[in-house]
């Protein structure tokens, strides 16, 4: 896999997930714009990066913010001239709590940083790609989205949207060079951990055991390649062969 002469931009970057895929591009040769709201975070892998690529742009925003999203993809599209790449991996999904105890706002805030963020660096990046006839989308999604997890019916919503998104988005595009697909992760290790092969015992997969942040990224960084060339409107699960709850 090589990345060189790409551009990529990945949300919720400072990490997990969206760090170990930063860091893959970074060795690979990608130029890189990085979204995060952890201004801390950002700048240390900025900093760590800098040693594969000084061409990383950082941006401070909350992916629900929609002119602030709009304002940052017209800059980095000013300094690098294009999108190739964009992986929607910021979201939340820390709150447990049963339906009936979840109030309005919970459901509102999770819908516009998942599903609404996800929508607004889409309609920002895609005239890009479209325009160059190349582009890849990917989107972090979640197992949750595919079976539902208890005392997340919030969480599960918002990613079994992202499913759908994916799947009507890539019918629209794929014949116009832009493959959309997705990934479903089922439960990785602690996204603040440094390590990014860190994994732990898990019950709830049959492999016994969390996946890293490396594995995920593997995949993430596979469907944005070449390589990938086609596959398009997927939701690929990555859990370890996943006991359904
Ligand atoms: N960790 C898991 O077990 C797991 C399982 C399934 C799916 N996922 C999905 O993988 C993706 C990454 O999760 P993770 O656990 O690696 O990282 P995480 O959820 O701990 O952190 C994500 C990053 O996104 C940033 N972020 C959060 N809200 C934001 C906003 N409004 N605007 C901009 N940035 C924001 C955070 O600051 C953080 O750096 C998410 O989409 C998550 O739903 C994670």
């Amino acid at each position: 896999m090589d990345f060189k002469n790409k551009v990529a931009l990945v949300t919720g970057a400072a990490v997990g997930i969206g760090r170990a895929t930063a860091i893959q591009f970074a060795q690979k040769g990608a130029d890189l714009v990085l979204v995060d709201i952890d201004s801390e975070k950002l700048k240390d892998l900025k900093t760590e990066l800098a040693v594969y690529t000084e061409k990383v742009l950082t941006f401070v925003v909350d992916v629900s913010d929609e002119e602030a999203v709009y304002e940052a993809v017209k800059e980095a599209i000013s300094v690098f001239g294009r999108i190739d790449i964009l992986i929607n991996n910021a979201a939340l999904w820390r709150v447990q709590s049963s339906f009936l105890d979840t109030p309005t706002e919970i459901w509102r805030k999770y819908i516009d940083v998942n599903i609404m963020g996800v929508l607004y660096f889409t309609r920002a990046v895609l005239p890009s790609m479209l325009e160059n006839k190349w582009g890849r989308i990917i989107n972090v999604a979640s197992v949750a989205g595919v079976y539902g997890n208890a005392n997340m019916a919030h969480y599960s919503a918002t990613k079994g949207a992202i499913i759908s998104f994916t799947r009507a988005l890539a019918k629209e595009v794929t014949d116009k060079g832009v493959l959309v697909n997705c990934v479903s992760p089922g439960s990785v290790s602690p996204s603040d951990h440094m390590d990014i092969d860190y994994t732990r015992e898990s019950p709830l997969s049959f492999m016994g055991r969390t996946g890293s942040d490396r594995e995920n990224a593997n995949l993430i960084c596979f469907l944005a390649s070449e390589d990938a060339s086609y596959i398009a409107a997927q939701n690929i699960q990555i859990d370890g062969c996943r006991k359904k709850q």
